[in-house]
């Protein structure tokens, strides 16, 4: 295949992601995204397979048939409460390709008289160095939310002098390979320092701040890979890992601003290590409020007899795996004439578009689903605001309590509602590690259990009214 072919080709599969990004960022169109994207990165596979002709074809055959088995088996069987930590483990083998790549480059230029050009060079360095630090990173990520390592923030004194003086050792040998030291070893040892230092810098981070952290990794392997492709002079390479590169810092900004934390704040303030919890109990229960609680039956009655009920999902409903039976609840609800919607908050479940997916694999049909700003301004003319499994995600703290350490959140205003019922199992915190007011407000009543089991106690009541 001649190179100008090809080049168009590979012009046809950087156009095939772009639409599939644009796809993306809608549910509706979200599917034929994937099936665009998946296209487009098939047609440049089988160029790149074409243009390498018969060298090593097999060995390439066995490396994405082995890839490409376990991916395939891996998605289909993920549970999507586990997805986080599998998109953790994708990513990281993205860096660690870049950085196989770099090494393997250098080592096949260097031989005299072979030193590489700057502009190469640095392409190496950059790849191999961020690419390393995007692998091991993950890998910790996956560690932590698999719960093969402890989730909590790992910290020590002098953390972040050791991790600064790591990343300015392996940031050294960089320097060295680009101005002139053409030396493998020193990639080797630039690529193990920045090893280290990707799991010494994810360590001290809070399990529960890993998408944020995963968010960022993705946006490193972007780069990473975008300079592979300089190394390659493969242009679906370079346009590829910047639109990762760009994607994955929007994304990283957007849960960032969903949360009122700096991106800083994640990645250095150790949120999440353990609060003292009786304290934090007792600060909500001070205000003199009591917990009051209600039997399925009661919330069957308030919800058939409402006008308007708004459902709140968060990550109970992914545990419960409850989102098919609150849809069939809703329905019920809407043939007895009740106008039925759910809010959205952006940062609710685990990871982004967490609620919108669950409930679209449930066909929630998509007008029903309303954004912050849009539920927020129907609270104030809904009947009962329905929580289910969700909690820092409607703590009324976050809007008044400078204390704590939610404040400034946007959060629903589920308390605007008339009423409002909590489907939870306990009065355990959620991930933030606090306590709500919101289970003490007078318009609260909880309705304890498995998020499922309690919505099938409500449809059956729901059914005999
Ligand atoms: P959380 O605040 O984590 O609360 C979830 C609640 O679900 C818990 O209080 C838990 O209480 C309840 N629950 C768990 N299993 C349940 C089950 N089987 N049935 C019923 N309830 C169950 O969730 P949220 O409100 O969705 O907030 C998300 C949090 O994650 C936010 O703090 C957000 O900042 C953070 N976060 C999100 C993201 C993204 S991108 N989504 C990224 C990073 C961080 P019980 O144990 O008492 O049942």
């Amino acid at each position: 295949m001649s190179s100008n072919t090809a080049n168009l080709l590979y012009l046809i599969t950087i156009v095939t992601f772009i639409l599939a990004l644009r796809d993306l960022s809608n549910p509706a169109s979200a599917r034929r995204g994937v099936q665009i994207g998946a296209a487009g990165m098939m047609l440049a596979v089988v160029v790149t397979w074409i243009r390498i002709g018969t060298t090593s074809w097999w060995a390439i055959a066995l490396g994405m048939l082995l890839g490409g088995g376990f991916g395939a088996v891996a998605a289909r069987k993920v549970h999507m409460t586990a997805m986080p930590q599998m998109v953790a483990l994708f990513n990281g083998v993205g860096g660690g390709a870049a950085t196989l790549i770099a090494l393997d480059e250098l080592h096949r230029i260097l031989p005299p008289p072979g030193a590489p050009k700057v502009d190469i060079s640095l392409a190496i360095v950059l790849s191999a160095l961020i690419g390393a630090i995007s692998f091991a990173g993950s890998m910790v990520a996956f560690a932590k939310l698999q719960e093969l390592i402890q989730g909590r923030p790992i910290t020590y004194s002098g953390q972040q002098f050791v991790n600064g003086a790591l990343f300015l050792a392996a940031l050294g040998c960089g320097l060295a390979l680009v101005s002139g030291v053409q030396q493998q070893w020193l990639l080797w040892v630039l690529v193990g320092l920045a090893l280290l230092f990707g799991v010494l810098f994810v360590l001290p981070i809070g399990g529960a701040d890993m998408p944020v952290v995963i968010s960022l990794l993705n946006a490193f392997t972007g780069l990473a890979v975008a300079a592979s492709g300089f190394e390659l002079e493969n242009n679906v390479l370079i346009v590829s890992g910047m639109l990762v590169g760009a994607s994955g810092t929007l994304l990283t900004l957007m849960m960032g601003r969903a949360m009122n934390r700096s991106i800083a704040n994640v990645l250095f303030s150790a949120f999440g290590q353990i609060q003292d919890g009786g304290a934090a109990a007792a600060a909500a229960g001070a205000d003199g409020g009591s917990v009051r609680s209600a039997s399925a039956e009661d919330v069957a009655v308030m919800l058939a007899y409402a006008h308007k009920v708004v459902f709140v999902p968060g990550y109970g409903l992914a545990v419960a795996q409850a989102q098919h039976d609150v849809r069939q609840l809703a329905d019920l609800l809407e043939g007895k004439g009740v106008e039925v919607s759910y809010a959205i908050h952006p940062v609710a479940g685990r990871m982004p578009g967490h609620m919108n997916v669950l409930l679209a694999e449930a066909n929630v049909p998509y007008d029903e689903l309303h954004e912050l700003d849009e539920a927020n301004g129907e609270f104030p003319r809904t009947d009962v605001a329905v929580v289910v499994g969700a909690n820092d995600v409607v703590n009324p703290d976050a809007r008044n309590n400078q204390g704590s350490p939610i404040y400034g959140m946007p959060i629903l205003n589920v308390d605007d509602a008339q009423a409002v019922v909590v489907l939870k199992r306990s009065m355990n915190p959620g991930f933030a590690g606090i306590e709500n007011p919101l289970f003490y407000n007078p318009k609260t009543v909880m309705l304890f259990g498995d998020a499922k089991d309690s919505i099938d106690k409500l449809i059956a009541d729901v059914k005999n009214l």
